[in-house]
């Protein structure tokens, strides 16, 4: 199919209608519950530099990689690939898989944060945080397994479904753009807020310290230097068709590696930042509670639904502090899943012409389904660590490797996409870029044979 066919393809009016939307889709829950404890599992302040690295050499190189496929096929992650070579398009479907099912259980978490910012006004976990959200609000554990709605869970998440659908009727600029142009700027004048806060609890200091002190000995392992490339990839919403999406809704002459810098920038500051916002408030915490950072700094979605609650009951005005927190949470979540969704509903047109509306909201429609259905039940957090862990380990890495290896190495586009860029960009890239593709193909054939290794 040509690219011409679809006569009402969308488009960005702006350049910076483009960076709002990529922003929102890079800023997401990753950069503010992940990366803080990401950053303190892996090394601390040591992290810092393999995080780096992965940034410069891997991240925005593939930025680039993806929207030179975007922008010159003028497709969806299936189409880009097929353009690149028929037998290609299966990686683009394998792309468009992955983003389905991080949206489904994506739109739970979003679900959860929007019930805790009124969760925290009231302070409802009493003094028992963890026994809250576990098992008064998901209910888990009793009675084990089963498929009966938490009905709690179910309002909410329902409530995310229809907001999306909403936002993605209106339409790549009307919908995606401008929402991102509005909650973007919100979400940094609010969390900025929230930070400052932060810094001024007792305690501060010592959470600071303990987030950044480095422990250069974490440099010889590898699995931090995995980490490093797996918080960059899920940050930066690479490997999921997003970005190939997105940039195909870009005009002709687009200023495409200036875009990708300002993107990858931005995403890693307002992440930067994210870390000294939480570990400055857990280390109030810790001084609160007479005990050392590492025991409050929990990993994973505690940090965001245990540990925060039981910090928000202690600072004084906390009830506020939290429902900022959560809406924080909820903004950021609901850009990067806008972007997740539209992966699909491209596709969709892309490949059997439905109409944009009718397109959006197939899509929309299944997709909330299943994730009604599923995720607000008692298997619910199960589920969403098996599609979680499967979409981190196998899914990034994986798709990542297919487009490296198949577009870049096999079909040889590496020259061709640079030439592409560098005709309407103002960063122009040359060899270097190519050899830090295929570096980083090698880097995550590495990673994929140690995940595999690990899990068997
Ligand atoms: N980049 C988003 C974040 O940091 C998450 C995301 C992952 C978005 C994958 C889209 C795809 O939370």
């Amino acid at each position: 199919m040509s690219p011409k066919s679809s006569p009402q393809r969308e488009v960005f009016v702006s350049r910076g209608a483009f960076i709002f939307a990529a922003i929102g889709s890079a800023v997401g829950l990753g950069n503010i519950w992940r990366f803080p404890y990401v950053t303190y599992d892996n090394g601390g302040g040591a992290f810092i530099i393999p995080y780096l690295i992965a940034l410069l050499t891997a991240g925005i190189p593939l930025l680039f990689f993806y929207y030179a496929m975007g922008h010159r096929s003028r497709g969806s992650a299936p189409l880009a690939h097929r353009m690149v070579h028929k037998g290609a398009e299966p990686i683009g479907w394998f792309a468009t898989g992955v983003a389905i099912i991080i949206g489904i259980y994506y739109a739970a978490i979003i679900g959860w944060a929007g019930s805790y910012m009124f969760f925290s006004l009231t302070e409802a976990w009493g003094d028992d945080s963890e026994g809250f959200f576990f098992g008064e609000y998901l209910k888990l554990g009793d009675p084990g397994i089963s498929l009966e709605f938490v009905p709690e869970v179910l309002i909410p998440v329902i409530l995310v479904w229809v907001v999306v659908l909403a936002i993605l009727l209106m339409g790549v600029q009307n919908g995606i753009a401008n929402f991102s142009k509005v909650f973007i700027p919100l979400l940094i004048i609010l969390f900025l807020a929230l930070v400052i806060r932060s810094l001024f609890l007792p305690g501060a200091a010592e959470g600071l310290n303990a987030l950044f002190t480095p422990d250069f000995k974490a440099l010889k392992d590898p699995g931090v230097w995995i980490a490093a490339y797996g918080q960059i990839f899920f940050s930066l919403s690479i490997a999921f068709g997003i970005m190939i999406t997105y940039a195909s809704y870009l005009k002709k002459k687009t200023n495409l590696t200036g875009s990708g810098l300002v993107v990858g920038f931005s995403n890693s500051a307002f992440e930067i930042l994210a870390g000294i916002g939480i570990f400055a408030a857990l280390g109030f915490m810790a001084k609160a509670q007479g005990v050392e950072v590492a025991d409050v700094a929990s990993s994973g979605i505690g940090l965001a639904f245990v540990g925060f609650p039981t910090l928000i009951s202690e600072m004084p005005g906390g009830g506020i502090f939290g429902f900022v927190f959560f809406a924080c949470l909820v903004f950021a979540g609901l850009t990067s899943l806008i972007s997740i969704i539209q992966v699909p509903i491209q596709a969709l047109r892309d490949k059997f012409r439905v109409g944009n509306k009718a397109s959006t909201a197939w899509i929309v429609g299944a997709m909330a389904v299943v994730s009604i259905l599923l995720m607000p039940t008692i298997t619910g957090l199960y589920a969403l660590d098996t599609m979680d862990a499967f979409a981190n380990n196998v899914g990034i890495v994986g798709s990542a490797i297919l487009s490296i290896v198949v577009v870049g190495w096999a079909m040889r586009k590496l020259p061709v996409f640079s030439r592409h860029l560098n005709a309407v960009s103002s960063f122009k890239l040359g060899p270097i870029w190519m050899t830090l593709i295929s570096i980083t193909g090698v880097v995550l054939v590495y990673m994929l044979i140690t995940q595999i290794i690990t899990y068997v």
